[in-house]
């Protein structure tokens, strides 16, 4: 296997609930190649999201060890880790993380204004507005997120997600809001970026559908991780 994108060795996360102390990931060890696609599913509560802010560098593992793209996270100040994120990832959070004074284009752009490219004012808006096209969303540019629906807004949330083709892609729940159709396109674009872009994908979801599309499915059960074994198609 090419040098993984995300190596975690016993890594666990606790964290605090008032006075109790809850052990929410457990002696996690798993890694995804380039270009591979890994669903994690999982019920509500065991820990799913958790490690996904682990892998994005968003939560502080209690110990173990995390790498992406050969980046060791533990120990790094906010600044290297916000470096990290505008160089290596994407994120698609469950509830979508738009910035409610901005449109839908600016949204997007962001993404790409905060990565430095190097790209004119006029490459980025080109991109944004490819991006959110992409997603069926070409005449939503100059909405803000309370103009959109649920299913809009996370369309949003993917194309800023995505447009600065990242090593890795963390997605949480990527088509929870949407239609069948609208998702189904949705995960073409996730599965093509890993194709044609090498893209390590980390996808939560609860559509045992979409799991089954996946290289491979984890599923996670009280903070402990394990694989599943598939059945092939029918
Ligand atoms: N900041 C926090 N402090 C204490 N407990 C937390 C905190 N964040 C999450 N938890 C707890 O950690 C556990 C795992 O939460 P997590 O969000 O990872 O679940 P999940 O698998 O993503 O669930 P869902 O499918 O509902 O999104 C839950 O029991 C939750 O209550
Ligand atoms: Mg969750």
């Amino acid at each position: 296997m090419r040098s993984p994108v995300v190596a975690t060795s016993a890594l666990n996360l606790h964290l605090q609930s008032g006075k109790t102390p809850l052990h929410i990931l457990k002696d996690i060890e798993f890694a995804i190649a380039p270009g591979e696609v890994v669903a994690v599913v999982g019920p509500s509560g065991s820990g799913k999201t958790s490690l996904l802010m682990v892998l994005g560098g968003l939560e502080q593992a209690t110990n173990g060890s995390v790498s992406v793209a050969g980046t060791t996270i533990s120990g790094r100040s906010e600044d290297e880790l916000a470096m990290f994120r505008r160089d290596n990832l994407g994120i698609l959070f469950q509830n979508f993380h738009l910035i409610p004074s901005m449109t839908a284009l600016e949204n997007v752009a962001l993404a790409l204004e905060i990565a430095e490219t190097g790209q004119s004012h006029a490459q980025i808006m080109e991109a944004a507005t490819a991006a959110l096209t992409a997603v069926g969303l070409g005449d939503r540019l100059d909405h803000r997120p309370s103009a959109l629906s649920g299913g809009e807004q996370q369309r949003v949330g993917l194309a800023r997600a995505i447009v600065n083709r990242p090593n890795l892609l963390l997605a949480d729940e990527p088509t929870g809001n949407l239609d069948q159709d609208t998702g189904a396109r949705v995960i073409e674009m996730m599965f093509a970026l890993a194709r044609d872009n090498g893209t390590a994908v980390f996808l939560i979801t609860h559509d045992p559908a979409l799991a089954r599309r996946a290289d491979r499915v984890l599923s996670m059960n009280h903070g402990q991780l394990s694989a599943v074994t598939q059945s092939p198609p029918a």
